[in-house]
């Protein structure tokens, strides 16, 4: 059928297959007719590219943090003082309407805003201030200890259980240690914010060895009990913002993923709506 489009000798076109196997395939087919014998064939060959499609996907998402980054400065402050009148002013605004749910209502939602606004020009600031990384050997243990020393505040505005289970002996990895904190508490913000009322976030570490690749994997999974992810977000968390709070930035998982990217690391999702999500980063050893 393609062979014969248009009359043409020859036709390209690019499909979506779906394969009981393997689900949705992106093939691109190239097909001719030509003559064999006093014959009509047609020569068609297929090509998977998936995973072309998929990479280049992953370079647009890419080119928008490094625009995150180089945007300047200056601009961001700029922003930042008139955005801090608008805040004021409607906050003032919020008090003296305090009596009418509608306007108060209307009120909320573009301090709801701002609120967003601040917190993605306050990303974008740390994110292009940031120094050369200072590379050193590190325990994963120590820094999820020193890790939660920051952030003990934001557990207590919940009822939430910590528990731990954090493997002795792990071998070592190269990295930032703010970076590494950075990513840490980026998971368990997150796995906060999963839990609405109660809930447990259970954080374990362990080593993953692969012998006959001489290789050591040390690992952390931060897991909650919390809303959990939809199927069909899961491919798009690491999107920069993508983000279903009312005043989330969406740069959290997407710096995290960049973040690990530079260490060689990898991270893992695990997650179902209404039960739980359990995020795993792995690091090669040093
Ligand atoms: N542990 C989790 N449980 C449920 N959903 C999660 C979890 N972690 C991430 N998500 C989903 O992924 C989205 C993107 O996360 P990300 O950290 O990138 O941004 P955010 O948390 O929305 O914003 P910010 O990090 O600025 O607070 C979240 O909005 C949420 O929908
Ligand atoms: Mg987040």
């Amino acid at each position: 059928k393609l062979a014969k489009k248009e009359n043409s000798p020859s036709v390209f076109s690019e499909l979506t297959l779906d394969s009981p196997e393997v689900g949705e395939i992106l093939v691109d087919i190239f097909a001719r007719i030509v003559e064999l014998n006093g014959r009509q064939i047609i020569i068609a060959s297929i090509k998977n590219v998936s995973d072309q499609y998929l990479m280049s996907e992953k370079l647009v998402q890419a080119d928008k943090l490094v625009l995150l980054g180089q945007l300047s400065a200056s601009l961001v402050h700029e922003i930042r003082n008139p955005l801090a009148a608008v805040n004021l002013n409607l906050q003032l605004l919020s008090r003296a309407l305090s009596e009418n749910k509608e306007l108060l209502s209307y009120v909320n939602t573009a301090l709801q805003g701002v609120e967003r606004i601040s917190k993605i020009i306050d990303v974008t600031l740390s994110f292009s201030r940031q120094s050369e990384p200072f590379i050193e050997k590190l325990n994963l243990n120590t820094v999820v200890v020193s890790t939660l020393d920051l952030i003990n505040h934001l557990l207590r505005k919940k009822e939430i259980t910590l528990s731990f289970d954090l493997k002795n002996d792990l071998p070592l990895i190269s990295a930032d240690s703010k970076h590494l904190q950075q990513i840490i508490i980026n998971l368990i913000t997150n796995a906060i914010d999963a839990i609405e009322k109660k809930g447990t976030i259970a954080l374990k570490t362990y080593v993953e060895d692969y012998p006959e690749n001489n290789l050591k994997l040390v690992c952390l999974t931060v897991e909650d009990d919390g809303v959990g992810i939809a199927e069909e977000d899961l491919d798009k968390i690491f999107n920069p913002f993508f983000t279903k709070k009312p005043s989330g930035t969406g740069l959290g998982l997407a710096i995290t993923q960049k973040l690990l990217y530079k260490y060689n690391g990898t991270i893992e999702v695990q997650s179902r709506l209404g039960e739980g999500t359990a995020i795993t980063i792995k690091f090669p050893q040093s």
